[in-house]
């Protein structure tokens, strides 16, 4: 069997399962979630032949940072509940693959330690009712060097889960979370999503922060353009992994339309969700994509083989994606267009 493919059983060997269910699972139904991986394996390729691609490059630089390999690790919660030294584990095995972790605004190692692991990382900010809250976390992640902003803005209200069996609120062991503000200074209120944004908060995190702004969580043109015009530096074509509103259309299915819509404004696409191939990052990349994220495969490599696991996923991932390149007559990133892709 394929490693990556038998990382999530070999996960619920040694994880609890409310935490195993919890990375697993999507919102409601589990519709979005069900369909993620499959809408990228419905592509189909129009490989060029006789080409020469005895040479193949796939690095590139996202935001101006270089790396490896198109392929980044996703903002995820719970990491110390999957591997003792969480984000730090995370950031180490990252940047031995030399890409770039993106950390969510809820991690349970501070921004400082997950620095010093090594990594390149981009925080992910969901902005909460109290914006000094908000306001203390990005003051905290700028401190410690992060590159980037990623804003979720697909999360007004948290997608409802269909737990079937104790949550993993009720395993978490306390410290696991939100190792980025003082205990006991914030109330749940606090913490509660902000619903009520407009694309201004985009100009408004540039300047706290002074650092470039994605927007997550966009699966609209539309959309998309309006983030840009906002002045956001991209945007992340995301449904959450399938955890939010269910439903929502697969990403691989979004992602040509905001390409579209963005095109010629410079703005850089990203997309996750379902990403478990190289031919996925091939596809992804036709489209418009510069570089992909994964989600789960990364907690699954992080529980099952911590910082070594997460560089094994990060550089087989790479390794299949220049094979796919090779056979699809390319020799690098920017030889990828949409024809590649049959209608
Ligand atoms: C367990 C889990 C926790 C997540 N936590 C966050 C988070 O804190 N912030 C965020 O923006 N996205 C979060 N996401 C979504 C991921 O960033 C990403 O969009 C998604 O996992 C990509 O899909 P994939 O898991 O199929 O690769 C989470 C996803 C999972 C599975």
């Amino acid at each position: 069997m394929r490693w990556i493919d038998s990382l999530e059983e070999a996960a619920a060997e040694k994880l609890p399962e409310p935490l195993h269910r919890y990375f697993r699972q999507g919102s409601a139904g589990g519709i979005s979630v069900g369909e993620a991986v499959a809408a990228w394996s419905s592509y189909r390729f129009r490989p060029r032949v006789l080409t020469d691609v005895s040479t193949v490059d796939i690095s590139t630089t996202v935001l101006g940072t270089p790396v490896d390999l198109p392929v980044l690790v996703a903002p995820t919660t719970m990491q110390r509940q999957a591997d003792p030294d969480g984000e730090a584990a995370m950031s180490a095995g990252v940047a031995a693959a030399n890409s770039v972790l993106g950390v969510s605004s809820n991690a349970g190692t501070t921004f400082a330690d997950i620095g010093a692991a090594g990594a390149a990382w981009w925080l992910q900010i969901y902005v909460v009712k109290n914006r000094e809250v908000t306001v203390r976390i990005l003051d905290a992640a700028v401190a410690a060097g992060a590159r980037a902003v990623v804003l979720t803005a697909d999360t007004p209200v948290v997608g409802r889960k269909e737990d079937d069996g104790p949550t993993v609120w009720e395993v978490i062991q306390p410290g696991h979370l939100l190792a980025n503000l003082v205990a006991n200074d914030y109330t749940a209120d606090d913490l509660a999503k902000a619903d009520d944004l407009t694309p201004d908060v985009i100009g408004w995190l540039g300047e706290r922060t002074g650092l470039p702004v994605l927007v997550k969580g966009v699966l609209r043109g539309d959309d998309a353009k309006r983030c840009v015009d906002a002045g956001a530096a991209g945007v992340i074509v995301s449904n959450h992994g399938g955890r939010q509103l269910d439903g929502s259309i697969s990403t691989a299915q979004a992602l040509p339309e905001v390409a579209e819509a963005l095109a010629g404004t410079g703005a850089e696409i990203y997309v996750d969700g379902g990403i478990r191939r190289g031919e996925h990052v091939l596809a992804a990349l036709a489209l418009g994509a510069r570089a992909v994220l994964v989600g789960r495969p990364a907690l699954w490599a992080l529980s099952v083989g911590s910082s070594t696991g997460v560089t094994r996923l990060l550089r087989e991932l790479g390794a299949e994606f220049e094979h796919a390149l090779r056979l699809s007559g390319c020799r690098r990133i920017s030889d990828l267009t949409p024809d590649l892709i049959a209608r």
